[in-house]
């Protein structure tokens, strides 16, 4: 059902006639995010740019029983934002004010719509960082609904462990402030938990006060080569089993490195799969000595190349060049899109992972690009293919559910940062079982009329 001309006309004046869209490229904007799964229009878009402005929207939403999807930078990779019962889209990105820095107790407090790279560059003036970075320029809001994490979770945490409190708009427009300030609580059950990786299907979070950390004053890196991705994968459990805490434990498979030989001019690394290690600390000589068992582990595991050392710029080159991993597996695939592979394992199980997944896509001659946080048994394995296309399209699909099916098999999860969206929604019965049942009842409570990001998760 489109919204009605009384809606469109009461949203206008909540909002103001600049912060206001049915202008169709407004509408195809808000349509798809960067995943594979089919574009819907939204009726309208507005763009808030306060708590309030989002209540009023919601409640009304509420009353005329209108789709509500909250919108952050669009960058998910299931089909999280996408508005599949039309309605209206609220875009915070105009929520984008860091509201306070507090340094002394490391939190920041900030609207929803703050892109976490602005933050880190306003924040590296107090020697403080967010340490969660997804790659994409998501923003904080769309972080915490989709509970991002990316490189540095295994040393830091996943957003949700860094949230301290947050600022949520009901579905029925009431305005809660879950969590504490305080670095530690036990006090009643813990909301900011619920609503981080909610999706948007419980309520729209337009602020939150996060936990900072300083940034370390000494860093070391390493590139580590290996002849399978299998010994690859074995060392990094084996590193993180060996009780060394890396700030990095990032897998590439021959595939993925090819790639970046290809797209960057500074690197040139043997094609074999790769493994980027990084410590965080706070004297050389500590980093050094950890860097040392790692080098030892890499050996007795066969490692074919090991260099350490690696200075600051080439460090960050390094990184730049495995966040753009995933725009050159596009651009070596134009026209055709990914479907993402996300599971995650216990650290002791990534070897098991990584091979199934390598010899699922190459018996039917599919290529995949294995690679991702192996430090915390995340992997992805993106496969280009034609949605459009039934059959071809169907064989991503069947390797996708074996793959997660042996992550669960292994006592792990569908999606380890990407979130459910569209695309792991076949998967929650199998991974969550009888407490399904509760999430879905969960989200009745919270959502009587089903307005907030509807079809979604379930
Ligand atoms: C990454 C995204 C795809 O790790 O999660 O680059
Ligand atoms: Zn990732």
């Amino acid at each position: 059902m489109p919204c009605p001309p009384d809606v469109i006309s009461r949203l206008k004046e909540i909002v103001g006639v600049d912060k206001f869209s049915t202008g169709a490229s407004n509408l195809s904007l808000h349509s798809k995010d960067e995943s594979f799964h089919h574009a819907h229009l939204p009726d309208v878009v507005v763009w808030p740019e306060n708590t309030e402005e989002v209540r009023d929207v919601v409640r009304l939403c509420y009353e005329k029983g209108i789709p509500v999807t909250p919108w952050g930078a669009g960058t998910s990779l299931e089909g999280n934002p996408i508005p599949v019962k039309g309605g209206v889209v609220i875009d915070l990105q105009k929520m984008d004010r860091i509201l306070h820095i507090r340094e002394n107790d490391l939190q920041t407090e900030v609207q929803a719509g703050v892109v976490f790279k602005d933050l880190n560059k306003k924040l590296a003036r107090y020697g403080l960082f967010f340490p969660p970075d997804p790659g994409a320029s998501a923003t904080i809001g769309g972080m915490v609904a989709n509970n991002a994490s990316g490189i540095r979770a295994i040393k830091y945490g996943a957003t949700k462990d860094l949230i301290q409190k947050m600022t949520v708009v009901l579905a029925d427009g009431e305005i809660i402030h879950p969590g504490t300030l305080a670095f530690k609580s036990s006090s009643g059950l813990d909301l900011c938990r619920l609503f981080a990786g909610s999706e948007g299907i419980l309520g729209i979070i337009t602020e939150v006060t996060l936990r900072l950390v300083g940034i370390p004053p000494e860093f070391l890196s390493a590139v580590v080569s290996f002849s399978t991705a299998e010994a690859a994968s074995l060392t990094v459990s084996q590193i993180i089993r060996s009780g060394l805490s890396p700030a990095a434990l990032e897998l590439m498979g021959t595939n993925a490195v090819r790639l970046i030989n290809k797209y960057t001019e500074d690197f040139d690394f043997p094609e074999s799969p790769l493994v980027f290690i990084e410590f965080h600390g706070t004297n050389k000589a500590g980093l050094s000595a950890d860097l040392a068992l790692v080098r030892e582990l890499c050996e007795d595991n066969g490692a074919t190349h090991f260099e350490a050392g690696i200075g600051r710029q080439a460090r960050g080159k390094l990184w730049e060049a495995r966040y753009n991993l995933h725009d050159f597996i596009l651009r070596e695939h134009p026209g055709l899109e990914p479907i993402a592979i996300d599971a995650a394992v216990p650290i002791s199980k990534l070897p098991d992972i990584v091979a199934y997944s390598e010899k699922a896509s190459a018996k039917r001659g599919i290529v995949g690009y294995v690679f991702g946080h192996a430090g915390s048994g995340n992997i992805h394995m993106p496969m280009m293919g034609n949605p459009s296309d039934e059959k071809s399209w169907g064989v991503l699909e069947e390797i996708n559910r074996e793959i997660v099916a042996f992550a669960l098999s292994l006592g792990g999860t569908a999606t380890g940062e990407h979130g459910v969206g569209i695309g792991k929604i076949p998967f929650m019965e199998s991974e969550h079982g009888e407490s399904l049942v509760l999430m879905r009842k969960i989200k009745k409570l919270l959502d009587p009329k089903g307005i907030l990001n509807p079809g979604k998760m379930f």
